[in-house]
């Protein structure tokens, strides 16, 4: 190894140390580059006690200098694997303490296709986010978070124009998945695709239930309509208004009179929100895991009917890993999934194992 080497391995050695000493907490994301991540990213680099990693499909120089960028593109289940190795690389042992699946992209074509032949939007919001979390759960820290964005457009009984699933099988599953059906429309891949984020955070929530066990608190954020974003459209150059969009607003306000989902929510106002929840200073209440911006508030409703079903829960999280195929299942790890009751059983008795074996050598 040349000296330069050597020196840059030193470098990279005390910058280790000083991140274990500082004991930041690691948050890991997507969506950190845009609308309403980069805002809440902007928010949580400030608390200086956290270590941000986020995935990017391309630097757009938009993040603080101190948060660390991963590639990451979600149209691709072999570019998922790789920022998963990167990740677990990047933190050397480290566990994740807060894990962020932002992300998220509406296309108004069913033709746009992800690299494993999903549509775009559902392979990105939900296929490629439920790959990522098997493949980093067995890194995440004991009582660690998991912050996943929905939307509202999930529930009929809030927006019903958004056309969001009542039932759940596999032929709807597979028509969401690869489009071929005759009635999907956009509208409703993107509102299907954001229930499914709330089926699996109900999956990876409920332990009692569903055997995670790892104590994960687990919360599903729905920003509410925010203008200003770049979500379907052309990247936003400031999170100011267009004059376009000031107009529609005002519309907006109008309609959210009748409905409360129309009230057009701002970025700054959905990226706090984001960034409290990230954070933990703002949490749902016991039993709850969905928060939902309602007029500029953060609310803590039931979610739709469908995404309350147990079974739709147990269906989506099997079936979405048929859809991973082979090549991809193959390379997830092997989690044990057991009762937190049972692990905690499970450590005492290694604990009383531990101090039997020490008595025994002491008496020896
Ligand atoms: N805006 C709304 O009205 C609204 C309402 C309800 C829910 N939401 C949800 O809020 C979340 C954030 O959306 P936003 O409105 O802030 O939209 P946005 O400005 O378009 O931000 C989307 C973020 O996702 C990233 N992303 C998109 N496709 C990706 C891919 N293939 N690989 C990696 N990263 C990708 C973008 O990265 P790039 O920088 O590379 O583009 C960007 O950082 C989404 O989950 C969205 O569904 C938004």
């Amino acid at each position: 190894m040349s000296s330069s080497n050597s020196e840059k391995e030193k470098e990279k050695e005390k910058e280790k140390e000083k991140i274990k000493k500082e004991k930041r907490r690691i948050v890991v994301m997507t969506g950190g580059s845009g609308g309403i991540g980069l805002n809440a990213v902007q928010r949580i680099v400030a608390s200086k006690k956290v270590r941000v990693v986020v995935g990017v499909r391309k630097d757009r120089g938009t993040m603080p200098k101190q948060v660390e960028r991963l590639t990451l593109d979600l149209s691709s289940l072999k570019s998922v694997y790789k920022f998963s190795v990167s990740v677990k690389e990047a933190l050397d042992g480290q566990p994740i303490d807060i894990l962020v699946l932002n992300a998220g992209t509406t296309s108004q074509k069913l033709t746009d296709l992800s690299a494993d032949g999903f549509l775009i939007t559902f392979g990105v919001n939900h296929l490629a986010h439920y790959y990522l979390v098997r493949l980093l759960l067995p890194n995440m820290a004991r009582g660690g978070r998991i912050v996943i964005t929905t939307s509202d457009t999930h529930d009929p009984k809030v927006l019903s124009m958004a056309g969001g699933p009542t039932s759940l099988d596999l032929d709807l599953l597979k028509g969401m998945a690869y489009g071929k059906s005759k009635d999907i429309k956009a509208m409703k891949v993107y509102s299907f695709s954001k229930a499914c984020n709330l089926l699996m955070a109900r999956y990876l929530a409920d332990k009692d239930q569903f055997c995670i066990g790892q104590d994960l608190q687990v919360v599903a954020y729905n920003p509410g309509l925010t203008l200003g974003t770049g979500l379907g459209g052309t990247r936003p150059t400031s999170t100011k208004l267009s004059f376009k969009q000031k107009v529609a607003s005002g519309l907006l306000k109008g309609a959210s009179v009748f409905n409360k989902a129309m009230y057009p929510n701002d970025v700054p106002t959905a990226g706090k929100a984001l960034a409290r929840l990230i954070l933990g200073k703002a949490k749902p209440p016991k039993k709850k895991i969905y928060a939902s911006m309602v007029k500029g508030k953060l609310t803590f409703p039931s979610p739709s009917l469908l995404v309350q079903d147990d079974e739709a829960v147990i269906f989506l999280w099997d079936e979405s890993e048929n859809l991973l195929g082979k090549k991809f299942v193959k390379k997830l790890p092997t989690i044990i999934l057991k009762k937190t009751s049972e692990i905690e059983s499970n450590e005492k008795e290694n604990e009383k194992i531990n101090s039997d074996s020490s008595t025994q050598s002491e008496k020896n």
